[in-house]
């Protein structure tokens, strides 16, 4: 059975890392995230991404810089990172199977941590350990609040469970522990479509059973009547519109011999 927090190992379903896998590829995400980056890349010739999922920062990194390491504990986002870069015949990749500080890993021009919320949860463990391994600068991505997503946090979360989005930690979290650092970061923030694409109704309905662990009939009905109304025709698709935002940290780490 499925877990339903990503700091649970099992949280990466094959089903749920093949739905990720398919709103990645039609998300301008990657392309707005290395808009932010470009001036942090400039000078990289390595970039090691912790976390990588299924390679929606990966790829677009592959292509802009000499190598990249892709760090990603989860079997299935793997299996589908793998599946990724092979179809787009990128062969300056090394994948590492494992969580942060589960193996060693050698220094990297940048190290880029973006959406991986068990490291955010314990970020100031991560720099400790991250930062010696960083030769030129260091890149957070994560999440804006729930900011003004409305299909999911605005509308359906509320309309099902009778209560707003809880609020949650975000950037703002982050930027403060980096500044009591003394660490003064680069932020800006990006928005981008995130949407969720579908076979058919059913399989929506799967999704945010799934996602949300329906288990009450009257909540399932009004999540079909939801959906019914809101899900957009995209040719043979059925889309959940999504438009994200993101916070994406940058900061030059002080220039030593890192032999
Ligand atoms: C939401 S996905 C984000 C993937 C990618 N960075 C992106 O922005 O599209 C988070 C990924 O982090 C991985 N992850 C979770 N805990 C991790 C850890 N401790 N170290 C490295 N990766 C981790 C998960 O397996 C998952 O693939």
């Amino acid at each position: 059975m499925a877990s339903g927090s990503e700091h649970d190992e099992h949280f990466w379903t094959s089903r749920r890392a093949r739905w990720f896998n398919q709103a990645v590829q039609i998300s301008d995400f990657p392309a707005q995230t290395l808009k932010a980056l470009e001036p942090v890349l400039v000078g990289c010739r390595s970039v090691l991404d912790v976390g990588a999922g299924v390679g929606a920062l990966t790829l677009p990194l592959a292509r802009s810089v000499e190598a990249v390491t892709a760090m990603e504990p989860s079997p299935t986002m793997l299996e589908a990172l793998r599946e990724n870069l092979a179809h787009a015949h990128l062969r300056n990749v090394t994948c590492i199977p494992a969580a942060w500080g589960k193996t060693e890993v050698p220094p990297h021009d940048l190290i880029l941590v973006a959406n991986v919320s068990p490291i955010f949860t314990d970020l100031l463990g991560f720099l400790t350990t991250a930062e010696p391994l960083a030769r030129r600068a260091i890149a957070l991505v994560q999440n804006v609040g729930p900011g003004t997503e409305k299909f999911y946090f605005g509308e359906l979360y509320p309309l099902l469970l009778g209560r707003p989005y809880p609020p949650r930690d975000d950037y703002l979290k982050t930027v403060t522990l980096l500044h009591s650092l003394g660490i003064y970061a680069d932020v800006q923030i990006i928005g981008y479509h995130f949407d969720q694409p579908f076979a058919d109704l059913a399989e929506a309905v799967d999704f945010w059973k799934e996602q949300m662990r329906l288990a009450d009939p009257e909540q399932e009905r009004r999540l079909v009547g939801y959906l019914q109304t809101k899900l957009q025709r995209v040719g043979s698709r059925l889309v959940a519109p999504m438009r994200r935002q993101s916070a994406v940290l940058t900061w030059r780490v002080a220039q030593r011999d890192r032999t």
